[in-house]
């Protein structure tokens, strides 16, 4: 029978954070006015968000071509102690070759937001050529252009450049949101505030229905057999980029917190957050880079169900990954070898109880599978979902997010 699982690693403790202490950022201003400038795109700049907070610890800035190759080719990177770093995601920096000729000769170059505004410095640097095809063949196993962020990827400059960043400013977004975006060391003092002793994590870029929350909440009731006493659990949507049909962000937090009001999971041991990340659609590659960031997170359990980080082809006809592969991968990844899964099932609709359970193969025929895909088509056509899909305040608020659209 297919399962989902949650993994488990100490946390790492030592976050490298790249945003410049407070008192040294007029100095470093200043001298980034001497510097030539490369003004960089919004998912440049959720990646400038995730290097500065230290979710990819033990990076130091954008990949030098070493740490690409690494993580292209191992998924993982090798620190100077001959330890192993799970990195199988590539933060990397593109330029065109314009901007390129500009930096010959340099050592300091300033990063702009697309506002124009000086946000960081990225020094000893290295240039490096950027095989766009092979970088989307390795990351999402195809180089078809109309998956999202290959899209991205194409469209980006001919050149990487890797190097040391300084991070001038905190990135705000000014949407209402901010209060959301704990950072890695933010989430460890607010688990200690809430007298954690043990933190799970869910990763998602969708609204919750009540089949995401039985994972948790079975999740939470394991590690309260294991003798656990409070664990916390993290609810972490994806904050950066996602894919035009999926749901914009503000309204899965709306959705989320009616989730939480309704008590379909515990407000006090439940902490709602937003990472940083765009998302990639790379599957088991990406999944990886999901726990991994967590882990820099202070997480001990991440959870994992059926096809993470997934979408169909972008020809239509199938889903891009294996819906297993992702756990799978994640129990085997390099630099992730401390991983303990916990085994779940399936997460279906059952006709005969008229709720959200762990599907069955040997009664197959009460379950119906709701797809993300099915859930949002159901949301913009204004057709109610089975009673007992998701908690029906925090259905409205999609059902207003579609009508609000037409
Ligand atoms: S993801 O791209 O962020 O991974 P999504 O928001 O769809 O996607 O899923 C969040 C998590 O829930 C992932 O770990 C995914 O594997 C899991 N998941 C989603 N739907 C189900 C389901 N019906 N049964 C089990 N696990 C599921």
């Amino acid at each position: 029978a297919p399962v989902v699982a949650a993994v488990a690693q100490p946390a790492v403790d030592n976050v490298i954070e790249l945003l410049v202490p407070e008192a040294l950022r007029p100095a470093k201003l200043a001298e980034a006015q001497s510097f030539p400038s490369v003004t960089v795109s919004d998912v440049d700049m959720q990646w400038i968000h995730v290097l500065s907070e230290g979710w990819a610890t033990p990076l130091k800035g954008f990949m030098r071509e070493c740490e690409y190759l690494q993580s292209q080719h191992f998924n993982a990177i090798r620190l100077p102690d001959g330890s192993v770093s799970n990195m199988s995601i590539p933060i990397v920096l593109a330029i065109h070759d314009e901007q390129k000729a500009q930096l010959e000769g340099k050592t300091a170059f300033a990063l702009k937001s697309p506002e124009g505004e000086i946000v960081a410095i990225l020094r000893n640097f290295e240039i490096f050529v950027h095989n766009k095809e092979e970088r989307c063949a390795r990351t999402f196993g195809l180089t078809d252009e109309r998956h999202p962020y290959a899209q991205v990827i194409y469209e980006s400059g001919d050149y990487l450049v890797g190097g040391d960043l300084e991070v001038l400013k905190e990135i705000k977004y000014g949407d209402g949101l901010d209060e959301f975006r704990l950072t890695p060391r933010q989430l460890r003092e607010e688990y200690k505030k809430r007298g954690a002793d043990a933190v799970f994590v869910f990763q998602l870029r969708n609204p919750i229905h009540n089949g995401h929350a039985l994972l948790m909440t079975s999740c939470r009731e394991e590690l309260i057999a294991r003798g656990y006493k409070n664990p916390v659990l993290l609810v972490h949507q994806i904050g950066g980029k996602v894919k035009g049909d999926d749901i914009p962000l503000e309204v899965r937090i709306a959705q989320n917190k009616r989730v939480l009001a309704e008590g379909v999971l515990d407000p006090k041991s439940t902490l709602l957050g937003i990472f940083p990340s765009p998302m990639l659609y790379a599957g088991p590659t990406e999944v990886q880079w999901h726990a991994k960031a967590r882990m820099n997170a202070g997480c001990q359990y991440y959870i994992v169900g059926r096809d993470p980080a997934g979408m169909k082809h972008p020809n239509g006809e199938r889903d891009m990954f294996d819906a297993w592969h992702g756990k799978n991968v994640l129990r085997m990844a390099p630099g992730l070898e401390s991983l303990e899964i916990l085994p779940f099932r399936v997460a279906a609709y059952d006709k005969t109880v008229g709720k959200m359970s762990f599907f069955d193969p040997s009664r197959a025929d009460d379950f119906v599978f709701i797809s993300g895909t099915k859930m949002r088509k159901f949301a913009s056509s204004g057709e109610t979902p089975p009673d007992g899909f998701m908690a029906p305040t925090a259905w409205k608020v999609l059902v207003d997010y579609y009508a609000s659209k037409k």
